[in-house]
């Protein structure tokens, strides 16, 4: 593999400018206004495949953004590899918090990344992930090294709920047929201390909606008479956990799988610091389930979270009403073996019991993805864990992280074959915050390491 990585030592620049340039079209796939430019994103990823060798690429269109696709078969006794990963973003706001423009992609050192990282909205989350892997397949097959057949699909939509691209791979299925499914769009635990992710959290996300009277009214004449929906919304919320923060949602937790005690155990070994972490946040304590540590909390255990909560005035000085409506954003994460219809049902039914009859609430299910994890004791993970051990000199840790990528699920039971997710991004790189970033170090970890991977995942399916 010493051409390859000649090709990637000799193109750092080219590869870097090209990142850049992608970074520079907001590619917002929750805001209609920027529908043209995730399309030009689309275009601009067919454009990178194109470059870089691929064959059959191809923008296929969906009832929301398109889907990319490209494929490279050389040899069909070579196992297939599938890359999986999206070039859309989450909405930059707040954009008065970040320290340059979202789109204008900077170079600048922090303290995790000395060598420098790139600043942009989807630096980390996913361009710059997914990039690595449309360079990374440039390097090997311009060099004569490519040791896998290897297919792209690169969706627009994954940060509202990858909604279209079910149907599509059920569709698609021949033209996606493949031996493993890899993914970078995740995060490894430092940049010394490699891991690969082996969980992800699903997802139950609803919008409520609480009406009080027919109308906004006075404060004064109404008030302490009629029930102000955003009063009743907060007490509903809160009263949705307890002292321990436990979710007292009834059947809740009926599926949750509990872990072992050697199980838990063990992925409490992963070095973890709660003092850097409370002085990364800046808080003085932690928060969360009672009898679980913060690295549990954050991945074996489901949540409730609040994303959003509006109502009533919020302009300049104060406004005495007794607003007529209130709203929230809600999310649960969820964990096996729960799912997220079943969640979603029981969240509203609950929601619904709980509202006194002085309000009407109505409950929106937006978006949901199933929880995954992932085994060990598998060619795929073998093969990705040989990869990272080449590069970083050390062996990874498995690790269930905490986010989600609701297509992942799918990718079992439709294509019928197991993910690697193995990602380069750190937890601290602000991926949906301002200011995300994402390491020089880390994308070019990531294309010096997909190649090793190629190399392990082909030899051990020989
Ligand atoms: N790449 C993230 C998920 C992620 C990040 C997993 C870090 C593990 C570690 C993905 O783009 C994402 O943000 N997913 C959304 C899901 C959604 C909007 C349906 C999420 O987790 O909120
Ligand atoms: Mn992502
Ligand atoms: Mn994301």
């Amino acid at each position: 593999m010493q051409k390859t990585q000649d090709f990637i030592n000799g193109n750092k620049d080219k590869f870097l400018n090209e990142l850049l340039d992608l970074l520079k079209i907001p590619s917002v796939s929750a805001d209609p206004a920027y529908a043209g430019d995730v399309r030009k994103t689309a275009e601009f990823v067919a454009d990178s495949l194109n470059a870089a060798g691929a064959d059959k690429v191809e923008i296929f269109e969906t009832k929301g953004h398109p889907i990319v696709y490209g494929e490279k078969m050389i040899d069909s006794s070579f196992p297939t590899v599938l890359v999986y990963g999206h070039y859309d973003v989450q909405p930059p706001d707040p954009v008065e918090l970040w320290d340059s423009p979202p789109f204008e992609p900077v170079i600048k050192k922090t303290e995790l990344h000395p060598e420098g990282a790139i600043f942009a909205r989807g630096a980390c989350d996913d361009k710059g992930q997914m990039f690595m892997h449309v360079k990374a397949f440039e390097a090997m097959y311009q060099s004569g090294e490519l040791t896998c057949n290897v297919k792209f699909m690169i969706e627009g939509e994954e940060e509202v709920g990858s909604d279209n691209l079910g149907l599509f791979c059920e569709e698609k299925k021949d033209m996606l047929a493949c031996d493993v499914v890899l993914i970078s769009d995740t995060s490894i635990i430092s940049n010394d201390t490699p891991s690969i992710s082996v969980g992800l959290r699903g997802l139950s996300y609803v919008e409520v909606e609480v009406t009080g009277p027919n109308k906004d009214l006075h404060s004064g004449v109404y008030g302490g008479a009629v029930a102000n929906p955003i009063n009743i919304l907060s007490k509903m919320i809160a009263s949705m956990m307890d002292e321990n923060n436990h979710i007292t949602i009834p059947g809740f937790y009926d599926k949750v799988a509990d872990l072992s005690d050697a199980e838990r155990e063990a992925m409490n070994k992963a070095p973890f610091s709660l003092d850097a972490y409370k002085k990364a946040l800046n808080v003085d304590d932690v928060h969360g389930e009672k009898g679980y540590t913060t690295l549990e909390r954050a991945s074996i255990r489901p949540t409730l979270d609040v994303n959003g909560i509006w109502g009533g005035y919020i302009g300049e000085g104060a406004k005495t009403v007794l607003p007529s409506k209130a709203y929230a954003k809600i999310s649960m994460r969820l964990v096996p073996n729960q799912t997220s219809d079943e969640i979603t049902e029981i969240f509203k039914n609950h929601f619904e019991s709980i509202a006194p009859d002085s309000v009407k609430v109505e409950v929106r299910p937006h978006h949901g993805g199933e929880p995954v994890v992932i085994p060990t004791n598998t060619p795929e993970y073998q093969a990705a864990a040989k990869a990272m051990m080449d590069t970083f000199g050390k062996e990874p840790i498995p690790q269930r992280g905490g986010g989600s990528i609701p297509i992942v699920a799918l990718f079992e039971d439709v294509l019928g074959v197991k993910t690697v997710m193995m990602g380069f991004g750190l937890d601290s790189d602000d991926i949906h915050s301002p200011n995300e970033h994402y390491g020089l170090f880390n994308y070019y970890k990531g294309i010096e390491t997909i190649p090793h991977f190629y190399k392990h995942y082909a030899d051990l399916k020989k």
